[in-house]
């Protein structure tokens, strides 16, 4: 045993070394940088001093009480959970976040934006409308209905929503490409500014004379959109698509006269972005257990940019895992990504082994 666990520590550093000259999502540096308050114990990375590696514990990489529904007795009857690094410290320089969303029925996650991640949500239950509206000049609203193990995708820095349209209780959990993907409420940053936002400066910006009209309302929330993408670009340190999205496909010809305006990004392809539609944003399925009848007793459905194309240049990716009794998902890496856990059902034992030479 000692012998291949030294095996398997070499096959993962040759993979980590060869990764990271290729990776483009960014590079913690170090195995991890558990944010502390105290400015006395280290230096200063990405925001958050990090605690010294020696004395984290699996505590720091621990948040129970995801299984706790939010109170949806609200005005716009839902409730995010956001587990960034301000509630999740050791999520610091790991480029991801997680959301629990809880929707009472007819409940609304309102038009809103994050500047810095993509996500991707997972329905567990109910049924949602959901959509984005892509960029200037041609604002497309691209919409669905999701139900159960249904995943959709919002690219990066566009205006989003979801809409529980059934009569129960919905729940989605939502990873972000982020360790803090800012939230911005169309409604309330541009209506509910503190101080308020010049009564004129609103009415000229949204062409109102004096009470809102819907169709210019409309209007100006896509120029604020466009003002907080703007600003959020210059200083995000995920990666940017270039782009509202890049939806991948595979055989280059398909893209057709597309291509000769657009060369290989990131490895893939770009479908023409006018002949995309709402199904390159949406993955179904996930509801459904995988068979598990194997030596390991689990089986993992990675929803990865090949199986779903439309994360191409997102920065994100999904997993769905099953295990049955004493099932497990052996010990392996992954060169290019963090992995935050969420448990669903059952009990696991999870754990992780720091690199060279502490291990
Ligand atoms: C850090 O300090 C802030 C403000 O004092 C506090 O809200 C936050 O919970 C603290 N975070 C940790 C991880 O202790
Ligand atoms: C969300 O739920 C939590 C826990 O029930 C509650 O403390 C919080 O006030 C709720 N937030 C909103 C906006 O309703
Ligand atoms: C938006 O503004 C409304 C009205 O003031 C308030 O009830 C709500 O909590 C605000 N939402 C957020 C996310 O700040
Ligand atoms: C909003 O303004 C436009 C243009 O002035 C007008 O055509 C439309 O009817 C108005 N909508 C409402 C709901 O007043
Ligand atoms: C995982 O489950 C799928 C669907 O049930 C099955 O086709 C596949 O062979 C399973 N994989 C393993 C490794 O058992």
């Amino acid at each position: 045993m000692t012998k291949l666990f030294t095996c398997l520590l070499t096959v993962a550093l040759l993979a980590l070394a060869s990764s990271l000259a290729s990776a483009h999502d960014p590079s913690s540096l170090q195995d991890f940088c558990v944010a502390v308050n105290n400015s006395n114990s280290a230096v200063f990375v990405n925001g958050k001093f990090c605690k010294d590696p020696k004395l984290t514990t699996a505590d720091d990489f621990f948040l129970p009480g995801l299984d706790v529904p939010g109170s949806t007795s609200n005005q716009v009857g839902s409730n995010v959970t956001l587990i960034n690094v301000d509630r999740f410290p050791g999520l610091n320089t790991l480029g991801i976040a997680l959301a629990r969303v809880d929707y009472a029925p007819y409940g609304l996650n309102p038009p809103h934006i994050h500047p810095r991640a993509t996500e991707i949500q997972t329905v567990i239950e109910g049924t949602l409308l959901v959509g984005f509206v892509t960029s200037n000049p041609d604002n497309r609203f691209i919409t669905k209905v999701l139900n159960k193990g249904d995943v959709f995708v919002f690219p990066m820095g566009l205006i989003h929503f979801q809409f529980n349209i059934g009569e129960t209780n919905a729940l989605a959990f939502s990873s972000l490409s982020s360790q803090n993907p800012g939230v911005i409420t169309i409604a309330n940053a541009t209506f509910g500014s503190n101080p308020p936002i010049n009564p004129d400066v609103l009415a000229k910006a949204f062409q109102l004379d004096k009470t809102s009209n819907m169709t210019k309302l409309f209007t100006c929330l896509l120029t604020v959109v466009l003002l907080a993408l703007a600003s959020s670009l210059a200083s995000a340190h995920d990666p940017s698509p270039l782009q509202d999205f890049c939806v991948a496909v595979n055989n280059p010809d398909s893209a057709g006269m597309y291509l000769l305006y657009y060369a290989l990004v990131n490895g893939k392809f770009c479908k023409d972005p006018k002949l995309t539609t709402v199904d390159d944003f949406i993955f179904m399925g996930l509801d459904v257990p995988r068979n598990t009848l194997n030596q390991l007793g689990s089986n993992v459905t990675l929803v990865n940019v090949d199986m779903f194309p439309g994360l191409n240049t997102l920065g994100i990716a999904l997993a769905h895992v099953d295990y049955a009794p004493y099932g497990l998902n052996p010990p392996h890496i992954h060169p290019r990504a963090s992995k935050l856990l969420t448990v669903i059902e059952g009990t696991l034992l999870v754990g992780f082994v720091t690199s060279n030479p502490d291990n």
